[in-house]
């Protein structure tokens, strides 16, 4: 782990900070940066009924008390998705804000099985993406990548059948990931369909530990062999689990106001970022589905930071750090992310 002297930077200068410094989003469910005027009017070009009245009515009802009240509304939200530039101009309105907020790139999610159980085809879904990843590079000077997700309260057997439908756009997306209903649905459950995803070489991730126990994170890096686990915050109720993500840098892509909007930490300042950090964990900072839990990538360092008064500047730079190390950006592009970090860290420390 590298490290930087960072003491002479004061808190009072965190949150310019927190906003300037080049980052990478590596947990970000596109279908989760929806907003509810994009929702509206996606609904009303393509003559989608949704159960709101309003705009105001739709934000209204984003109290969630846990995971599945939160995906029950996501998925009705996804529902307006039709035509591939729908998906192309939800990504562009997300590289839109996530370039204001300097990240230089991007690790999307993407749920192909919300959509194909639709009727809407997996060509539609990965055109409108694929279209606007190259539109963020060339457009706002932000990388990207896609990652496709297979929704784990579905079987393995559709798992597969998603896997055999994405298979003619292979060079389209980077890696597998797992998400949707953790509980009741530990990962082995996919041990299968991601052992085939390793042998095609994707990369390979999963969601573990956010509301399923630590058994979730073992089983996701022993049976499916993860290169990441997202979330993993309840890692720290498990010491020799802590023990091995540390010492293996496994990196861990936190997600502080979904933690709290889920109710898996009653507030921010309940959150364990801190801990995890001084543990030696790689975490990041991620905003998971902003459009529905109150902020995109700044929001959550800028919130996070200011409930949490054990996180200092040196914090900062780590956060931001193992967003390069955890990503699977080529080396090159890494080490120029890094120094890029190093250079903002350098201005903010001269007077
Ligand atoms: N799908 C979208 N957001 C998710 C989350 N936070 N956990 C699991 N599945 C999701
Ligand atoms: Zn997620």
């Amino acid at each position: 782990m590298t490290t930087m002297n960072l003491a002479s930077i004061p808190r009072d200068k965190l949150p310019a900070l927190l906003r300037a410094m080049p980052k990478a989003e590596l947990h970000i469910h596109i279908e989760g940066s929806l907003e509810p005027e994009l929702i509206f009017a996606l609904a009303q070009r393509n003559g989608v009924n949704i159960p709101y009245a309003s705009v105001e009515a739709l934000r209204a009802a984003y109290a969630f008390t846990d995971l599945q009240t939160f995906l029950d509304i996501y998925y009705a939200g996804a529902s307006v998705l039709l035509h591939a530039q729908d998906f192309e101009a939800m990504a562009m309105a997300y590289f839109e804000r996530a370039a204001a907020d300097n990240v230089v790139h991007a690790e999307l999610f993407f749920d192909p099985q919300t959509h194909t159980a639709r009727g809407v085809s997996f060509e539609t879904v990965i055109t409108g993406l694929a279209r606007a990843c190259e539109r963020a590079q060339s457009e706002l000077g932000v990388s990207s990548a896609l990652i496709l997700c297979f929704l784990r309260h579905l079987s393995e057997e559709e798992a597969f059948a998603t896997l055999e439908e994405a298979l003619p756009y292979r060079a389209q997306f980077i890696g597998v990931g797992l998400d949707s209903s953790e509980r009741g649905h530990p990962p082995e459950k996919f041990a299968r369909v991601f052992a085939r995803c390793r042998e095609l070489g994707l990369h390979l991730v999963a969601h573990a530990g956010e509301e399923g126990p630590p058994a979730y994170v073992w089983s996701a890096l022993d049976v499916l062999k993860v290169q990441r686990i997202d979330h993993g915050v309840r890692s720290v109720e498990d010491p020799v689990l802590m023990q091995r993500l540390a010492a293996t840098r496994m990196p861990l892509t936190v997600c502080p106001l979904s933690n709290v909007k889920l109710c898996v930490f009653k507030t921010m300042a309940d959150h364990n970022l801190a801990a995890l950090l001084d543990a030696g964990l790689c975490a990041s900072v991620n905003s998971d589905d902003p459009a529905y839990f109150g902020g995109y990538m700044n929001q959550n360092f800028v919130e996070t930071f200011a409930a949490l008064p054990a996180l200092t500047s040196q914090h900062a730079w780590q956060l931001a750090s193992n967003s390069f190390e955890a990503s699977f950006a080529p080396e090159a592009d890494k080490q120029r992310w890094q120094a890029a970090l190093d250079a903002s860290f350098a201005a903010a420390r001269t007077p």
